[in-house]
């Protein structure tokens, strides 16, 4: 679940959006999501209909976003506050959107403030379902659902599956989504670049573990998350997104397509299948260099083998250099490079040698800086420029800075 004190400010700081929160128990979680987009920066104008002040007092909106929320189409001090707040909007979600509400919003009706402000918007708009499971599944639904999409080019998010209002685990989708989920989605509505629009971005993370026996490996102490933070930030640009990533404990990126493999020769078939399709190819992970010649079909008994253990270890396939052939002519590559000594001399090899556009290297044995820890320091190497050296930061604001310089490429055509 991504932090929002982490993320960097960028796509949501100082954006205005519109949160329309329609009348559905799911509201009680849009006050965390009104909050998550007020602490990354954005203005957020709560509008709510009269079934959501049923579930949620509008005082708890406005304590969380620090602004007045609005509910009623007529007010004395604004008659044309749907033109205003329309107008106004960078993006505009409805969150939860009953069933209800995709019926008047399909039929563009204008007789209460937030189905007013949809008609006077021209801002993007996210719509994100949640209902019980039966009602998602009827084809009315589904019919009105799919006239906002495809008529009139909202953005869908969700509904999710899982457990519904009383408690029971639905049969098919209907759950509103988690609010950082929503919060990604506002991010990509607000955050789309059209340099990253239609393309498709490959990034590989975390470690990769080679089986000793079938209950011990050889790894490594990458977390993934500097590459899952690359993966969130590219599709939060508007690109398609496939993360290729070995074990790791952290919750999948919003949006992005992973597949989960385990040895680093999981991963270049992985990436040998995406590879061909992708525009940017990112190679975040930390694959082993070494494997174990065999492994073992049965658990090593301390009993049976006594005082040592030797185990001979064969290279890895070098997934970067090896699926070379496979890059599409003009796509851009990125590398990582993890040193602890001679960083900048090391790092400049793997870049020509491995054929990266852009290498970002950083020095393991610094504080606040490689495997375990949230932060990094790193230098991006190019062939025709001078290192950039970045400042200590999390890692989320590494990726945006990495994405600025991959957009760069993109935009010259390389
Ligand atoms: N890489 C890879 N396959 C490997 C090893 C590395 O694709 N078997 C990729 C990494 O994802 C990274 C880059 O190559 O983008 C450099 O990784 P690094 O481990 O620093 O380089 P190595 O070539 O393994 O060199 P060394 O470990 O000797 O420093």
């Amino acid at each position: 679940m991504s932090d929002p004190a982490l993320v960097p400010r960028h796509p949501w700081k100082g954006r205005r959006v519109v949160l329309g929160v329609t009348g559905g128990v799911a509201a009680y979680k849009v006050v965390q999501l009104a909050r998550d987009l007020t602490l990354v920066g954005a203005d957020v104008d709560v509008v709510m209909s009269a079934g959501a002040q049923r579930f949620v007092a509008p005082l708890s909106f406005e304590a969380v976003t620090g602004r007045p929320v609005h509910t009623r189409l007529f007010s004395v001090d604004g008659a044309a506050l749907h033109v205003r707040l329309g107008l106004d909007a960078d993006a505009v979600c409805v969150a939860p959107a009953t069933a209800d509400f995709l019926a008047r919003a399909t039929q563009g009706r204008a007789d209460d403030l937030l189905t007013t402000t949809l008609l006077a918007t021209r801002a993007p708009v996210l719509i994100c379902p949640a209902m019980n499971d039966r009602m998602f599944a009827h084809p009315q639904v589904r019919a009105n659902l799919a006239h906002l999409r495809d008529a009139l080019g909202y953005q869908v998010a969700g509904p999710g599956q899982g457990r519904l209002a009383a408690g029971e685990v639905g049969e098919g989708p209907g759950r509103l989504l988690e609010p950082w989920q929503l919060l990604e989605h506002v991010g990509r509505l607000l955050g789309t670049q059209a340099v990253f629009a239609q393309r498709t971005v490959l990034v590989t993370a975390g470690p990769t573990r080679e089986a000793i026996d079938p209950v011990r490996f050889v790894g490594n102490r990458s977390s993934g998350r500097m590459g899952y933070a690359l993966a969130q930030a590219a599709w939060r640009r508007g690109a398609r997104v496939v993360l290729v990533s070995g074990p790791s404990s952290l919750t999948p990126p919003e949006g992005v397509e992973t597949v989960h493999v385990e040895t680093a020769i999981e991963m270049r078939g992985a990436v040998e299948e995406v590879l061909p399709d992708a525009d940017v190819s990112v190679f975040a992970a930390a694959v082993a260099d070494y494997r174990p010649l065999s492994s073992r079909d049965h658990k090593v008994k301390r009993e049976r083998q006594g005082s040592s253990l030797s185990v001979e270890l064969t290279a890895n396939p070098d997934i970067a250099s090896e699926t070379r052939p496979s890059r599409r002519p003009g796509s851009v590559t990125v590398g990582f490079a993890l040193e602890t000594e001679d960083l900048l001399e090391n790092a400049a090899r793997k870049l020509t040698s491995k054929g990266f556009d852009l290498l970002v290297a950083n020095d393991a044995l610094e504080a606040g800086s490689g495997f375990e820890v949230r932060t990094n320091r790193v230098t991006i190497l190019a062939c025709d420029r001078a290192p950039e050296e970045l400042p200590l930061q999390s890692k989320e604001g590494v990726a945006e800075r990495v994405l600025d310089r991959i957009a760069e490429l993109l935009e010259a055509g390389r």
